[in-house]
């Protein structure tokens, strides 16, 4: 452990959807002065969106491990590429949502090792405007019943899901079960970082990694055009000033409990 940290602390650093090869680009420019600045144990990001903004490649999944980041999480657009498939039957630091049918390719939950620390990672997706995915209020408790079981107190949820609501209250129905949920999919960085009183780190939605000035990492061109005219029009990854959000949690690693989060937000013209 390095840095003012306690030895009994593990960081660790979150990032939200990266968007294409812009979002790429913004985790290579700014990732290596974070890690500087804020040393991370372990680092984690959504990459529904990594190639092209629709689904991942063994390109850019392999660009993203070269980056820095340890594992990825994902969630509805995971599935449009069909390349992805192969890559998370065989890549465990590649999760999908756990709470998708039997049979889907890949796993929704992993567990990773830190300092001889081990660490859960669970993917789960809402329900609300999504597929119709099993509940991932059950789905979710089976895993961290199993993971509690094989003796992980430190469990890391990446909830998948567009509706603020049912993210909240998935924070609140896991608050002191697990170390930390985090929300993806809407793109846009919320205000609400706080520990929930059983010690559990919470945010609605990370953020993303991606081009600053777009509709949600895509060409706001295209994405008023889409609004304006209700004609269908493919959407293209934007370019330009970079943006880069996540949140550094740490950990108390005898308790599994949070002790902080913070929110990162990062920019480059
Ligand atoms: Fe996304
Ligand atoms: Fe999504």
């Amino acid at each position: 452990m390095t840095g003012n940290r306690k030895e009994n602390i593990i960081r660790v650093l979150l990032f939200g959807d990266i968007i294409g090869k812009t979002g790429r680009q913004a985790v290579k420019e700014l990732l290596p002065k974070l890690i500087e600045e804020k040393k991370p144990d372990i680092i984690g990001a959504n990459c529904e969106n990594l190639a092209g903004g629709f689904g991942i490649s063994e390109k850019t999944i392999k660009e993203m491990f070269n980056a820095g980041i340890d594992f990825f999480t994902s969630g509805n657009h995971i599935w449009d590429k069909k390349e992805g498939f192969e890559l998370i039957k065989r890549e465990p630091r590649i999760l999908r949502p756990a709470n998708y049918p039997e049979g889907v390719p890949g796993r929704g939950y992993t567990i990773l090792t830190r300092d001889d620390v081990r660490i859960g990672i669970i993917n789960l997706q809402g329900r609300k405007f999504l597929s119709e995915v099993d509940s991932p209020f059950v789905i979710g408790e089976k895993i961290i019943e199993k993971l509690k079981k094989d003796g992980i107190n430190i469990i890391i949820i990446d909830f998948h899901a567009e509706i603020t609501s049912e993210k909240v209250a998935l924070g609140w129905y896991f608050d002191g079960k697990v170390s930390a949920i985090v929300g993806t999919h809407t793109h846009v960085q919320t205000a609400d970082a706080k520990i929930l009183p059983g010690g559990t780190a919470y945010i609605t939605d990370l953020g993303m990694c991606g081009a600053r000035d777009s509709v949600i990492g895509m060409k706001k061109e295209i994405a008023i055009e889409r609004f304006l005219k209700l004609m269908p029009k493919r959407f293209e990854v934007a370019k330009g000033a970079l943006l880069l959000n996540g949140v550094i949690v740490d950990i108390d690693k005898n308790s599994g409990k949070a002790i902080n989060i913070e929110r990162i937000w990062r920019e480059k013209e």
